[in-house]
């Protein structure tokens, strides 16, 4: 046991002494010193040698441990400083190496949108407005025309709050329109307002509704505001959301909030002869608006015989999923980072 310890002192600090990195440096000393290492398994060895030999064996099995430790540490310190001084002596920091980069957020699609015409009806003279998600029966239907015994309440599948005694009765805003109401009681007339915002109905789930979505309600109160200018305004939003002129027509249709109402339709963006996105006829239905109803008007306590106006109520999931090429509204809220990534800066 003697000899094989003399060996190993003998070839621990030559492999020692020819290590030239600290990788190399580390895998000797996990070989000599390590848990399973030459020398712990020598020790080990000690309790099988005669009383009488231990103590000499086992005093010179510590001696080279210690001389193979200390050669270890003295040589990882030559090594460091040797690293040290090739780093200095050498081309030093590379300032075009790239850099530790924060990874990169995006603007979810509705969002890039309502931006976009925020900005084109900002340059246009409309206030960007929003009213409250929790919204007042009396905002969301009563103000709007639509009274208590109309049909038109049972079409929007309404999410209403446990009524507290005594309180009236409010719902989750089940479109834009109620801010209508709001701006023109804010700011009276003469008004251009927009409002983009977040909408809810209690709608079965499918791949064009979703109980949460996105609208878009302009409004325009002023004298002699008529059908051309409802067009106009329009015409300037499609022309925004798809960067070029498309053309549109008028459908009459109903809502109890203006009068005349009408669908606006458009020559669809995707194809000439008909596809899957306009079901083959070209045209696709866009946008409902029309003259703002003299209830309303009332309602917000302008006089109708001085003021008339239009408005017009965007989707806008709706044309996020046709500027997008989006096939299912349940993506836009679904916070699901495979659908968000696609829309990264
Ligand atoms: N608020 C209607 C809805 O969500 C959409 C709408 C229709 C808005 C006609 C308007 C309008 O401003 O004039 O179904």
């Amino acid at each position: 046991m003697r000899d094989r310890l003399e060996a190993l002192r003998r070839d621990g600090l030559a492999a020692v002494s020819e290590s030239q990195d600290l990788d190399t440096l580390y895998g000797v000393e996990s070989r000599l010193l390590g848990r399973t290492g030459a020398l712990t398994a020598e020790l080990k060895g000690l309790g099988k040698l005669l009383p009488e030999d231990r103590p000499v064996v086992g005093k010179l099995a510590n001696e080279i441990k210690q001389a193979l430790q200390g050669a270890l540490d003295e040589r990882r310190t030559a090594i460091e400083a040797s690293e040290l001084a090739a780093d200095l002596a050498g081309e030093g920091l590379d300032p075009s190496l790239p850099g530790a980069s924060a990874p990169k957020g995006g603007v979810h699609p509705v969002l890039a949108i309502a931006r976009e015409l925020e900005d084109l009806f900002s340059s246009m003279g409309y206030v960007v407005w929003d009213g409250p998600e929790i919204e007042s029966e009396a905002n969301n239907f009563d103000a709007l025309n639509i009274p208590a015994d109309h049909p038109a309440r049972e079409g929007h599948d309404t999410i209403w709050m446990d009524v507290e005694k005594g309180s009236t009765r409010r719902c989750l805003r089940t479109h834009t329109s109620p801010v209508q109401v709001r701006a023109l009681r804010e700011f009276g007339a003469p008004l251009r307002v927009i409002a983009p915002g977040r909408v809810f109905r209690q709608e079965a789930q499918d791949a064009t509704h979703d109980h949460t979505f996105h609208q878009m309600e302009g409004l325009v109160v002023d004298k002699g505001v008529g059908v051309p200018h409802m067009l106009h305004a329009m015409n300037s939003l499609l022309e925004g959301v798809f960067g070029r002129k498309l053309e549109t027509r008028l459908r009459p249709g109903f809502f109890p909030f203006v009068e005349p109402g009408f669908e606006l339709d458009a020559r669809c963006p995707f194809c000439k002869e008909g596809c899957k996105v306009c079901k083959g006829s070209t045209w696709i239905e866009l946008m409902p608006g029309g003259l703002v109803h003299p209830n309303v008007l009332t309602a917000a306590g302008l006089d109708p015989e001085e003021y008339s106006g239009f408005a017009f109520g965007l989707g806008l999931s709706r044309i996020a999923m046709l500027r997008y090429g989006i096939n299912d509204i349940r993506w836009m809220m679904s916070g699901d980072l495979r659908f968000l990534e696609q829309f990264q800066a």
